[in-house]
């Protein structure tokens, strides 16, 4: 595994998508970046404090487009999973791949693809105590714990802990994944706002699918949603 560090960057993820001589695991880590950039084309406020780094996979050949969708999720679990070894706290994972701490964003997760590499960037809140998002509620550690961490643990933790469920993934144990993360899955029962190009419509989250799709029960019929297909948005005040 190859570590690129700097200081400061314009994004992460852009350097590894630029890189001619691209590796897997190629690991680029940043303290700022000044381009930062997260789902949807929103920019990705990048402060110091927050674990700010993303990493090349290969594409296997062997693994269909299809299965393919199920990598955010897969993603998230090990975010998940790599904060927990660090600080024990009830983290909740929201569909499709974000990790959540007392109702309030601590991680969000990029997946883009070029050429034959995955790149996956991730942006944790650690121990900035401002997150400059805007339309997003979003917590950090030390907002939480008033601590102070090691951001390379957390990181490398996270590497760790999505090595391990990206081999299960391809071992073909994706069903124990799945219910690890529906057992965390923050959307559940919740009510929530479903935008898609040409609709907007209310529904109760439950259980993710076995094909990584949410399902949300509308007016009493099950439907089922497509990863990156939808723009989710909790109903407030409504039930837990
Ligand atoms: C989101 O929730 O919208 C995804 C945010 C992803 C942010 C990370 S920070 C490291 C990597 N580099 C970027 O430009 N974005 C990702």
């Amino acid at each position: 595994m190859r570590i690129f560090r700097f200081e400061s960057i314009d994004s992460t993820n852009d350097y590894l998508k630029n890189k001619k001589d691209i590796q897997e695991f190629d690991l680029v880590i940043a303290e700022i970046q000044t381009k930062g950039r997260g789902r949807r084309g929103n920019n990705w406020f990048s402060n110091k404090g927050m674990a700010l780094f993303s990493f090349s996979l290969k594409v296997d050949k062997d693994i269909s487009a299809e299965e393919y969708f199920k990598l955010p999720l897969v993603i998230g679990i090990s975010v998940l999973r790599g904060i927990k070894r660090i600080e024990e706290l009830d983290l909740k994972f929201k569909w499709t791949n974000d990790v959540y701490l007392d109702d309030k964003k601590l991680s969000g997760i990029l997946v883009e693809k070029i050429d034959n590499f995955f790149i996956i960037g991730i942006g944790i809140n650690v121990n900035n105590k401002e997150m400059g998002i805007v339309n997003e509620v979003a917590i950090s550690l030390k907002n939480k714990t008033g601590r102070n961490y090691i951001v390379d643990d957390i990181i490398f933790a996270v590497i760790d802990e999505f090595k391990k469920y990206y081999k299960k993934f391809c071992d073909g144990e994706w069903k124990y994944i799945l219910d690890e993360i529906n057992n965390k899955n923050y959307l559940k029962n919740k009510i929530v706002n479903i935008a898609r190009t040409n609709e907007i419509v209310t529904g109760k989250v439950n259980e993710i699918a076995q094909d990584g799709r949410l399902e949300v029960e509308i007016s009493g019929e099950k439907r089922f949603f497509d990863i990156g297909e939808v723009h989710i948005k909790r109903v407030k005040n409504e039930i837990d």
